[in-house]
């Protein structure tokens, strides 16, 4: 009784120091005029892991962005994943940069990645510590988002290892704010890995948000991470996108015609487009593929909706968790149509008619990887297995 009576003070003053320190407002926009079309650039993650999160790796990888014309299509975010900085925070309580991976330190880097006229990310965690073991930001979320903007970090991207129970909405709401307050424009990339039903939520908190766990290289995981997108293709808008995880293009893991459907459903599904390869290694094929330009177009239309699943008349209702053929989403100018061969070589049709924002009539259309171009009431493409035609579909 003795106990109880002494406790319960300091327990109502330790919830009113914290709700005074965060006040979280769950409907409060993130209004920082980035990401009104998703974000497109390189992550350091998929091309060697821990390993590869230094400043020359990151150096390497804007310049192959100017060089390889990356940089003209619209390419800009240079992102270095986990593993940047030391173990440990300094005296000040602030993280720093591992000297032997940035010998001139972070700002250095983001210096001369400006000069380029491209852009820098670096990435956090909302736990105790990055899934690797490094300094997470959980409690020192302020001091945090103030150290990124002196070193003018451009994008944050914001994991979801070593965190405590529950909804993880209250930890990524407090570095919306701490952003927010910061002083410098940072997009604000949310990695819970689709937990919490983060896309109900996430217009509300960040720039975009990770819709499942981390893709790995093979067909089976991008066709399944397609699939889910499918469903909450509603959730995507301008400054708010579903983020289908970094591409695996690049990597050995898929067929040429299985790049071109990871990267054709990825930009139809407006996914922010994080290349995560040795771009100093990328082959030709690869290369043309993150080069297509009415792709990329399309991914970045200022409407910003995404497509989703469509059943044309007589073809087999979409089943769950698996991958459908047809798809289509509206554009500011038009239609996109993506067709998929997902379980064999197929030839794939589809009647306008059946088209949701089209209809029965004539429209121009033009193929996107191929260049091909026509006129007429339906579209249709031999497509080997798990390939992917992209048809965007016009007014005569
Ligand atoms: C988590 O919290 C958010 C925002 O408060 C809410 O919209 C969402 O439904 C919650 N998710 C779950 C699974 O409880
Ligand atoms: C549609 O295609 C026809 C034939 O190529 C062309 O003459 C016409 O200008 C196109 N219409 C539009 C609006 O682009």
């Amino acid at each position: 009784m003795l106990q109880a009576t002494m406790i319960l003070p300091l327990v109502l003053t330790t919830l009113v120091t914290v709700a005074n320190a965060s006040p979280l407002e769950p409907n409060k926009r993130l209004d920082n005029g980035l990401g009104k079309t998703p974000a497109l650039g390189w992550n350091s993650w998929n091309v060697g892991g821990c390993s590869t999160a230094t400043a020359a790796n990151a150096l390497t990888a804007a310049k192959a962005f100017v060089n390889l014309g990356l940089k003209d299509l619209g390419y800009s975010y240079v992102n270095i994943d986990d593993c940047w900085a030391n173990k440990n925070r300094n005296s000040n309580g602030d993280m720093v940069a591992d000297p032997s991976k940035w010998p001139n330190g972070i700002k250095s880097v983001a210096d001369q990645i400006h000069g380029m006229g491209l852009k820098f990310g670096l990435y956090g965690c909302s736990g105790t510590q990055t899934c690797a073991g490094y300094p997470g930001s959980q409690g020192n979320e302020v001091r945090d988002a103030k150290l990124l903007a002196s070193w003018g970090v451009d994008y944050w991207k914001y994991d979801n290892c070593y965190t405590p129970s529950g909804n993880s909405s209250g930890r990524f709401m407090r570095m919306r704010d701490a952003l927010a307050g910061s002083g410098w424009p940072i997009f604000y990339s949310m990695c819970q890995w689709g937990n919490d039903a983060v896309w109900t939520w996430g217009r509300s908190v960040g720039n975009s948000w990770r819709t499942t766990g981390d893709i790995t290289n093979d067909w089976a995981s991008a066709a399944k991470i397609g699939a889910h997108a499918g469903t909450i293709a509603g959730f995507a808008g301008p400054g708010g996108f579903n983020d289908l995880d970094m591409m695996e293009i690049g990597n050995g893991g898929l067929s040429a015609a299985e790049e071109r459907t990871h990267f054709g459903l990825w930009c139809i599904a407006k996914s922010p487009i994080i290349l995560g390869t040795d771009l100093s290694k990328i082959s030709a094929s690869s290369l043309k593929i993150i080069k297509t330009a009415g792709l990329l177009a399309i991914n970045q239309d200022p409407l910003g909706k995404a497509a989703a699943p469509f059943k044309p008349s007589g073809k087999p209702a979409p089943v769950s968790g698996k991958l459908y053929p047809y798809w289509a989403g509206p554009l500011s100018d038009g239609v996109v149509i993506g067709l998929i061969a997902v379980d064999a070589a197929a030839t794939l049709s589809v009647s306008f008619a059946d088209v949701p924002g089209l209809g029965a009539g004539t429209y121009n259309w033009t193929e996107v990887y191929g260049g091909t171009t026509g006129s007429g009431t339906s579209v249709s493409a031999s497509l080997g297995l798990h390939d992917m035609a992209v048809f965007k579909v016009t007014k005569v």
